[in-house]
């Protein structure tokens, strides 16, 4: 049995990576200072004698933990949230990933650090392939996000040059899926939100910007081929390479839930990249990745666990 360390375990991404593991049969340890999680998404293992939470932040060593295995996920995520206190979101992914460097190195551990489409900034190709240095400026809202998570790749790869840690680095495109955080402001949560208001459709722009949505299970298949490839030293995209605008989002949403929302157009968010489409072709070669989850499928499977979820906090 594997001892493997989810850092930002409670999260989006590291719940749905927990019950995978967990389902597997390894011994899943989710390291998390809930900062923008909750404790329902560690409760739901709780009686798992494979699981254990310990509610410790990255930004302080963790390198007394013994582990085989690594996925550090540990970060503010949704600009909403890491815009809120950029210090903090510096700090928590450069020290963070330093801090998860050091527990892998100590251990002689294999670990896939999470890295994001946002290291290509505003980018001046279209789809983006790991070869494509990125467009990003080091002053502006975004750049505690972006920058920091550029810093968090140098440091795994001069991990893996200078002490020959075991390292991959996973550059995740949106991602969207059951155990997000309804409040996070990112796009399918804010319609999921809005439609169960009765709000209308926040759209930022003119919609016509456009995204690569990745159902979670493909994401975490993605994840757990990379930790089980023999690929060190390299940044690998994961996602979906299909493209759409944000307008036509908001049509399949309103196709799902059957009717006609009110559309609200607001000011675009300064600084957002307008293109984003992952180029797979290093995922494919290397870990045999190919996305498969349909728009649809996603959406509705989304929508159905957040409608239950909010019918339980109304009883
Ligand atoms: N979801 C996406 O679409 C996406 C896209 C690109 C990259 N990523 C990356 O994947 C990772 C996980 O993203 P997510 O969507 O699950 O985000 P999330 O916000 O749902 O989860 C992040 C988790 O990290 C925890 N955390 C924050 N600061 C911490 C600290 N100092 N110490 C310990 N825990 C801390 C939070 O409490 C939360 O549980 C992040 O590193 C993010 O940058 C996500």
């Amino acid at each position: 049995m594997k001892r493997i360390l989810v850092t930002g375990g409670c999260g989006f991404i590291g719940t749905n990576l927990v019950k995978r593991l967990l389902s597997r049969g390894d011994y899943v340890i989710a390291l998390d200072n809930l900062y923008c999680s909750d404790i329902s998404n560690s409760e739901i293992f709780q009686d798992n004698p494979n699981y254990l939470f310990l509610n410790r932040d990255v930004r302080d060593s963790f390198d007394d933990i013994r582990v085989d295995q690594i996925y550090h996920l540990a970060a503010p995520a949704s600009p909403k949230i890491y815009m809120k206190d950029s210090i903090y979101t510096l700090d928590t992914i450069v020290k963070g990933t330093l801090n998860a460097l050091e527990c892998a190195k100590k251990n002689g551990a294999r670990i896939i650090i999470s890295s994001t489409s946002e290291i290509y900034g505003e980018s001046q190709i279209n789809p983006q392939n790991e070869d494509y240095n990125g467009n990003v400026q080091p002053m502006c809202l975004r750049s505690s996000y972006d920058e920091s998570k550029r810093c968090a790749e140098t440091y795994a790869y001069c991990y893996y040059k200078q002490y020959g840690t075991d390292v991959g680095v996973a550059r995740l495109f949106n991602t969207y899926g059951p155990y997000m955080s309804l409040q996070d402001g990112r796009v399918v949560t804010s319609f999921i939100e809005s439609y169960i208001n009765k709000e209308p459709l926040y759209i930022n722009g003119d919609g016509n910007q456009t995204r690569s949505f990745c159902y979670i299970d493909d994401l975490i298949d993605g994840l757990i081929a990379y930790m089980d490839s023999n690929i060190s030293g390299e940044a690998v995209n994961l996602g979906n390479d299909s493209e759409i605008t944000i307008n036509t989002l908001a049509d399949v949403f309103m196709d799902i839930v059957g009717e006609k929302l009110r559309i609200e157009y607001k000011a675009a968010v300064e600084n957002e990249p307008y293109i984003r489409r992952p180029d797979l072709s290093k995922a494919q070669r290397l870990l045999n990745y190919s996305y498969k989850a349909a728009l649809r499928d996603g959406l509705k499977n989304t929508l159905d666990y957040f409608e239950k979820n909010y019918k339980k906090d109304e009883e």
